[in-house]
């Protein structure tokens, strides 16, 4: 096989001196761009996923068109309890919706357990295609959603905003939860690991709603069924990152959960994360997605002030604090990449890859 060649991402992941910081776009294949938007008109969401080719051709879009130093795999954190059994649907201006949440025991013993091989194989088929129509340009992220984020969808069945049905579970019914976070965890495992042997360089773990637990309960549902994934999917050192959306708190304990990098929201002050952190993990964030609403003048300023906010030195990936918005200007996503990899050599020793080499 031929070495990749922007090795930027995976080596700012593993705290390698790098030339210039990395940077890609959470959500960076979707609706902003009118090309994604040209296939989506012939085609539903979830028949995007299901279909290599559309995948593949999606999932490359931002690397051409945005120039993006890594892709991430077109699929969505729902396809596990979709292929658990749960029935999923995008609803037009309202997203993904399970009819029959999950709400007692009979629903989740209903649960299948699922083999990612047969289950989910056409995610692991999406993967290998697009790493061979990638030819070695950039790394390839696989994801999934970690297993507190996919309980959070399936008992809630939608976005919310209490988050009721599923506080009531855990707080209730405690058992029921960590019998369907144990599920889960397997799911999960199996499904990042087979994402690996199918040619991911790199995993990310999308726990968008650990933010909403609090520092006690994060622990208990959310950290430590990832600690369990991280430790299963563990092998050759591809890269882990973990997105824990709105945590401001156990940024130690959450440093020490066994991945490689740490995501961060436009919330959270870099620097100081850094002092604390940033000898043990990379750092992956945080510009806040809606900057690029602005003008590219003041998209250069924010964008200048989170590598300020890092600081010198390895161990940062540039990227949003969240998905990138729908409605975002395509061109103000390039002038913010094209920023970062002009400016950002300032905050690398230029011989970075040479001292590492020698
Ligand atoms: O980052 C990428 O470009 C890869 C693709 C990706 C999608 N979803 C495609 C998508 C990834 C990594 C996800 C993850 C995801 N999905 C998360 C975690 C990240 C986050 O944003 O917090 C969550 C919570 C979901 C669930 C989900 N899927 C929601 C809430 C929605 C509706 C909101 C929206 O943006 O429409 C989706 C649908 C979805 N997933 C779309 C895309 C491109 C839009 C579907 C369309 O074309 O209509």
């Amino acid at each position: 096989m031929e070495a990749l060649q922007n090795t930027l991402f995976l080596d700012a992941c593993k705290r390698r001196p790098v030339e210039r910081t990395p940077i890609w776009i959470m959500r960076q294949a979707g609706r902003y761009l009118p090309e994604y938007r040209a296939v989506r008109a012939n085609h539903d969401f979830l028949s995007m996923c299901k279909t290599p080719e559309l995948a593949a051709e999606v999932t490359i879009q931002p690397v051409d068109i945005i120039g993006v130093d890594a892709a991430i795999i077109f699929s969505d954190i729902l396809v596990i309890p979709e292929a658990m059994g749960m029935h999923l649907e995008m609803k037009e201006g309202e997203g993904p919706v399970f009819d029959s949440p999950i709400r007692n025991e009979e629903d989740a013993d209903n649960l299948n357990q699922i083999d990612a091989y047969d289950n989910l194989k056409y995610v692991l088929d999406a993967i290998s295609l697009t790493k061979r129509e990638l030819n070695n340009r950039v790394p390839l992220i696989g994801f999934s959603g970690a297993p507190w984020t996919l309980l959070t969808y399936m008992i809630e069945g939608r976005g919310s905003k209490n988050f009721a049905n599923v506080k009531k579970i855990i707080y209730n019914n405690p058992e029921l939860a960590h019998r369907i976070l144990y599920k889960l965890t397997d799911a999960v495992a199996d499904y990042l690991s087979a994402q690996i042997s199918a040619g991911a360089d790199a995993i990310q773990i999308f726990d968008t709603w650990a933010g909403i637990l609090s520092p006690r309960d994060y622990l208990v549902f959310a950290l430590k069924y990832v600690n369990q994934v991280i430790e299963k999917i563990k092998r050759n050192g591809e890269p882990i990152i973990y997105f824990p959306k709105g945590v401001h708190y156990r940024m130690r304990t959450t440093a020490d959960c066994g991945a490689d990098v740490i995501g961060f929201d436009w919330t959270i002050d870099l620097t100081k994360t850094r002092d604390k952190i940033g000898n043990k993990v990379a750092v992956q964030g945080n510009l806040d997605p809606t900057v690029l609403y602005s003008e590219p003048n003041f998209i250069r300023r924010e964008a200048r002030k989170v590598l300020e906010a890092y600081g010198k030195g390895e161990g940062h990936i540039f990227n949003l604090g969240h998905g990138i918005l729908p409605d975002i200007n395509p061109e103000h996503a390039r002038a913010l990449v094209d920023f970062v990899k002009e400016e950002s050599s300032a905050y690398h020793l230029k011989e970075g890859k040479n001292i590492i080499a020698s």
